[in-house]
């Protein structure tokens, strides 16, 4: 027998604030879902331990149903100590900018994928998604059987097919333009958002459109295509709840203007995994270890370019939309604007 399955969205209204590490605070999630949205924790770097205090901290704030991703991790990366000074040669620029010494790497390069499932399944939210690859079948059971939703994030029709037989309740379908890293696994993906949305839509599972989505009508459109519900990331980052730090915030006022600010590339400087960024100098760092190593040599660096205030050595997250931000205003505010044509 078909396993019953529950309604497709945990939320009222079919748009999602996407998970987005690092900038996805407890106050977003909790002010998105108690709009009627639905509010998702970016918990991929986060350990069991911050994430167990993170859901508690959205429990505290809101009683309506959140949504947590986490990343699937690939094995531990490979390098030889050249590729390491190869790494370092091409970050002395930042390195030189913000007078710091080079700095150490030791391995864990991520958190415990392990130890995150078990936090989350000790207290497990409405619905999960997972990025960058697929999680063990029987962790899709896991969450399943204790009422938790799990969606699958792919760029591709061939990447759904695969995660449909898992039998996933959604499919996250991440569109070219999208901000932040490319959530699946063939990173050669890259349809245009509604096309991809399109393209998924007989594989019998709600599809969650994301990618470039940054008005009503954006939001509007990929529903009129068929998708369960729009999930919006660059939208939110100037959202008063949103941990987007002043540098980062300052970059994406700028963006906001338009023209060349507003420029986005596909990068691996910072993290070693292709993501989709403002133009900036560490965006144009070409030479890189392998994720997640990548990531651990820069955190520590783009912690003091935070604290310098040089949004030139950040990683600017950004959707090709970037353009189209709204100003600085609450997450209630722009979730019922955003939600305002349907
Ligand atoms: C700052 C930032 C961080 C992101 N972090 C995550 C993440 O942790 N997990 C994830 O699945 N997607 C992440 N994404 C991608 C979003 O889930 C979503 O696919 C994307 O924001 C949609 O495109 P848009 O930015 O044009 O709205 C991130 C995006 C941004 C902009």
């Amino acid at each position: 027998m078909p396993r019953p399955r529950a309604a497709t969205l945990p939320s009222q209204i079919p748009l999602v604030q996407a998970p987005m590490a690092g900038v996805t605070t407890p106050q977003l999630v909790a002010a998105v879902s108690d709009a009627g949205a639905l509010g998702s924790l970016g918990a991929g770097y986060l350990s069991a331990e911050r994430l167990t205090d993170e859901l508690s901290r959205v429990r505290q704030l809101t009683d309506r149903p959140f949504l947590v991703n986490l990343f699937v991790p690939d094995p531990e990366p490979q390098f030889s100590a050249e590729q390491l000074t190869a790494a370092l040669d091409a970050l002395q620029p930042m390195l030189d900018d913000l007078q710091l010494p080079r700095p150490g790497l030791r391995a864990p390069y991520a958190a415990d994928f392990g130890a995150q499932l078990e936090a989350l399944l000790a207290a497990p939210p409405a619905a999960v998604s997972f990025t960058f690859g697929l999680p063990a079948a029987d962790t899709i059971r896991q969450f399943q059987a204790q009422g938790t939703r799990v969606w699958l994030t792919v760029t591709s029709r061939a990447e759904a097919e695969q995660a449909a037989q898992l039998q996933p309740d959604a499919l996250v379908a991440q569109g070219g333009s999208a901000g932040g890293h490319r959530g699946g696994w063939q990173e050669d993906a890259l349809a245009p958002t509604l096309d991809l949305t399109r393209q998924l839509l007989d594989l019998s599972l709600p599809v969650i459109a994301a990618g470039g989505l940054m008005t009503p009508a954006d939001v509007r459109r990929v529903l009129d295509a068929g998708a369960a519900a729009a999930q919006c990331g660059t939208a939110f980052l100037l959202a008063q709840e949103a941990g987007t730090s002043a540098p980062y915030r300052a970059a994406l006022e700028r963006a906001r203007q338009g023209g060349e600010a507003a420029t986005t590339v596909l990068t691996r400087g910072p993290s070693g995994r292709l993501a989709r960024s403002l133009a900036n100098r560490l965006s144009a760092v070409e030479t890189v270890l392998p994720y997640p190593a990548q990531n651990a040599l820069t955190q520590p660096l783009r912690a003091e370019a935070t604290r310098q205030h040089r949004p030139e050595w950040l990683s600017l997250w950004a959707g090709e939309g970037v353009a189209e931000l709204t100003g600085e205003q609450s997450a209630t505010a722009l979730v019922a604007w955003l939600a305002s044509e349907l």
